[in-house]
């Protein structure tokens, strides 16, 4: 640093005031430096809008794009009275609007301690693996498992913290909202069972040993028979399976009259896993007498009816 600079500087720190003090002086590079910042900065600033515009008009055309394939899509699955996996289980749900915000709340949110139920049985109840299908379930069978959850009678960790922390009310509240969703089966086959051995034991049971058909309790196609027998038709399989499974190994033992578990005793491993995977195939409600033959067309010829006149109850 020159003499002449240096005492220019020191000048400077004495007397900030100084007449001779020149921002743009060529000897001073801050400015320069300041002025190559806010250019880029500028730059830089332009050139992001312009492509963020873009991306942005990219995203929403792709977003519109999407939806407009989820309607199509939905329209096309409500037409065939399908419910493809591919879309929201509670999109494809009717009667989710029919309950009290007290209700929606224990449902939705949780209550106390306790999760929320959408959160184990699916935000429809459409359920999940082992967790069952609720929705569409007769509401006085939904009450008493809570009330067998409840007071230990049916065991389980989950569901007795849950069923502890309602009221009666409660219950029947929440058990109505359940059998009023009306949500196409989400569930198909997957526990590796044999499909027509499934179907004769649900049609017809297996008298060799002394099955009796599901479908002479559960209804003629396993839609389930209010108040006491519930749907097997669109449970989740893997649930189905299980519940046979705690049956026979006497786990579950609130069956009234202990009805499942002498049947669940009678059944092999692979006959669970046949009738579990048979049942994921069936559509929930026959709307018609011709739904309801189309079900049960698949026997047709197939296998040997039972001699008519032997009555399954009397076995
Ligand atoms: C932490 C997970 C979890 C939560 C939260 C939960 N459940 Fe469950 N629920 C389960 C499981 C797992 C089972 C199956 C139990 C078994 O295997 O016996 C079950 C079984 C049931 C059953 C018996 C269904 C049948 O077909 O027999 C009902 C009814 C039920 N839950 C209702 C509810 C309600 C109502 C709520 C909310 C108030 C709720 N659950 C919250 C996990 C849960
Ligand atoms: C004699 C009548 C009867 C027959 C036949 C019958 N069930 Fe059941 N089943 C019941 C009753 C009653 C219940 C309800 C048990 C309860 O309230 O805890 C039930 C419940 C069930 C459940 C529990 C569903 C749930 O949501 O928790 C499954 C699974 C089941 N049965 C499967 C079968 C299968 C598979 C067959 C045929 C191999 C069959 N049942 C035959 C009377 C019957």
């Amino acid at each position: 640093m020159s003499k002449k600079n240096f005492e220019k500087v020191t000048q400077a720190q004495a007397a900030p005031a100084d007449e001779a003090f020149d921002p743009w002086e060529q000897g001073r590079p801050i400015p320069l430096f300041v002025f190559a910042v806010v250019f880029a900065l500028g730059t830089w600033g332009v050139l992001t809008y312009f492509s963020e515009h873009k991306s942005q008009e990219k995203s929403a055309a792709v977003r519109t794009e999407q939806k407009a394939g989820e309607t199509s899509h939905m329209q096309a699955a409500l037409a065939a009275g399908q419910a493809p996996d591919s879309i929201n289980p509670a999109a494809k749900a009717s009667g989710l609007q029919n309950a009290s915000p007290e209700t929606l709340a224990i449902v939705g949110v949780g209550k106390g301690q306790a999760w929320s139920c959408a959160s184990c049985h699916g935000e429809a109840g459409q359920g999940n693996l082992s967790t069952p299908r609720l929705a569409g379930l007769p509401a006085e069978y939904i009450v008493k498992q809570l009330h067998d959850f409840s007071s230990g009678l049916r065991t389980n960790e989950s569901m007795l913290v849950v069923a502890k922390g309602l009221s009666s009310t409660e219950i029947e509240d929440v058990a109505r909202y359940y059998e009023q969703i009306g949500l196409p089966s989400t569930v198909s086959p997957g526990m590796g069972g044999e499909l027509e051995r499934g179907r004769i034991l649900a049609q017809q049971g297996d008298w060799k040993s002394n099955v009796p058909a599901c479908f002479s309790c559960h209804g003629m196609s396993g839609e389930g028979v209010a108040p006491g027998f519930p749907a097997l038709a669109g449970q989740q399989p893997d649930y189905i399976f299980a519940q046979l499974a705690a049956w026979q190994a006497g786990e579950r033992k609130n069956s009234p009259q202990s009805l499942m578990d002498g049947i669940a005793k009678q059944m092999s491993v692979q006959d669970m896993r046949s009738v579990s995977d048979y049942l994921a195939t069936l559509p929930l409600h026959p709307k018609n007498e011709a739904e309801r033959a189309a079900v049960l067309r698949s026997d047709s010829g197939k296998s040997q009816s039972l001699p008519s006149g032997e009555n399954p109850s009397k076995s």
